[in-house]
């Protein structure tokens, strides 16, 4: 018998799962039995023989990847739509047209390239789970395009498992807050850094295994009653604000007990 939370011979397709939060999934899968491409622009670190060089935001490179995965594989079982681009910083003021038209078409248009193709190949019990943010589900100053692409990952996570309900496919999206990832690193004196560090609850950021985790869990055969889902994996930061000023009702009194009013 599989051992819970088992992969043992699915196929899958981590995009962006070169570096960070994709080459974590890429390895998770792998150690639980699951036969992994790695789409991604570009290469990983390490040779991999199942790496495909894909743009995302190409519709015929997201076709003939998934048609490529099924032909070698027979079968294609989970799509992890994880590739994205991170143009944070970018105020309202400073927004042009090619970061926003760059940002939509990697973020928006290969997820939905993603789930047009992948859920065209699967059969019952497939997987498409997407890369959303916490700041798809907050707004945050300087998001503009970034945020609202990912605010539009979480909606088509929704329409998508609506839409292949009837099918047996799930759609899933995990929210993830601040990730240690070269994305996040990668940037000189990253302010980032000790801002998510001192607002998130958890008090860290958090790091890619603990993401790939998430993924795994709707990934498996025991998530299977789990569609149209925004998990958050963000330390809490999306679960409210730090500080919100309130009093006391006058129903509770000085000893802490519920006294309704008169009538
Ligand atoms: N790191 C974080 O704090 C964080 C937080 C929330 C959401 N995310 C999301 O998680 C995902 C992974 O981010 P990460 O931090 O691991 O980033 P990363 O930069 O380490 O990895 C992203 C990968 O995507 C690839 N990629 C970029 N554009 C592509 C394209 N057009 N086609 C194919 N591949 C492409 C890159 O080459 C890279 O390998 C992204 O969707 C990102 O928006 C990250």
């Amino acid at each position: 018998m599989k051992g819970a939370f088992s992969l043992d011979g699915k196929i899958a397709v981590v995009t962006g799962g070169s570096s960070g939060i994709g080459a974590a999934i890429v390895s998770r899968f792998r150690e639980a039995g699951a036969r992994v491409t790695v789409a991604d622009r570009l290469p990983p670190a390490i040779e991999d023989e199942f790496f495909v060089r894909t743009d995302v935001s190409v519709e015929t490179e997201v076709s003939s990847l998934l048609d490529g995965v099924r032909d070698r594989f027979g079968r294609l079982d989970i799509l992890i739509n994880n590739a994205g681009i991170q143009p944070l910083g970018v105020t309202f003021e400073k927004i042009t047209a090619s970061v926003l038209e760059r940002t939509f078409a990697v973020n928006v248009n290969g997820v939905t390239y993603g789930i047009k193709h992948a859920s065209r190949l699967m059969g019952e019990g497939g997987r498409i789970i997407n890369m959303a943010s916490f700041v798809g589900l907050l707004g945050i100053p300087s998001g503009t395009a970034y945020a609202a692409s990912k605010a539009a990952v979480v909606h088509l996570t929704r329409c998508g498992a609506i839409e292949l309900a009837c099918r047996g496919i799930t759609v899933n999206a995990i929210a993830p807050g601040t990730i240690r990832t070269p994305a996040v690193t990668g940037i000189p004196d990253n302010p980032e850094i000790p801002f998510a560090e001192s607002r998130t609850p958890l008090g860290r950021l958090g790091e890619t295994d603990e993401v790939a985790a998430a993924v795994h869990f709707l990934a498996s055969d025991e998530a299977s009653y789990v569609t149209g889902a925004i998990l958050p994996v963000d330390g809490g930061i999306s679960a409210g604000w730090e500080r919100y000023d309130l009093t006391l009702p006058r129903e509770i009194n000085s000893k802490g007990e519920w006294h309704d009013p008169e009538s």
